[in-house]
């Protein structure tokens, strides 16, 4: 793995709830986001965004979210993300 990329520890910091009190992911996604989309996510980490940004596109859209470290991508599909076609 290369020797900067974000520690896999820290995507469990960067998961915690209270992250949304100051970085709520609907407010950041909100202006650039609509239903129907097609979104790439790319450094998905632990997936903050990525269900939130999966629910705002909607059944009609749809979100690509990739990462370069296979233990960040576990705890995505653990959570149920992902896994649409
Ligand atoms: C600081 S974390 C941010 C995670 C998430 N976006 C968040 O806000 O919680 C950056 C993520 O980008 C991923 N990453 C770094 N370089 C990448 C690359 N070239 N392609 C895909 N993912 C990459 C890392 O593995 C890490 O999970």
């Amino acid at each position: 793995m290369a020797e900067h990329v974000c520690p896999v520890w820290v995507g469990y910091l960067l998961l915690s709830p209270p992250r949304k009190l100051w970085e709520s992911p609907r407010k950041v996604l909100g202006p650039y986001m609509s239903p129907g989309m097609t979104v790439l996510e790319p450094g998905r980490g632990m997936g903050f965004f990525t269900l939130p940004a999966s629910q705002m596109a909607g059944p009609e859209g749809k979100v690509l979210a990739v990462d370069i470290q296979p233990k960040m991508l576990q705890k995505v599909r653990a959570q149920g993300a992902g896994q649409r076609g």
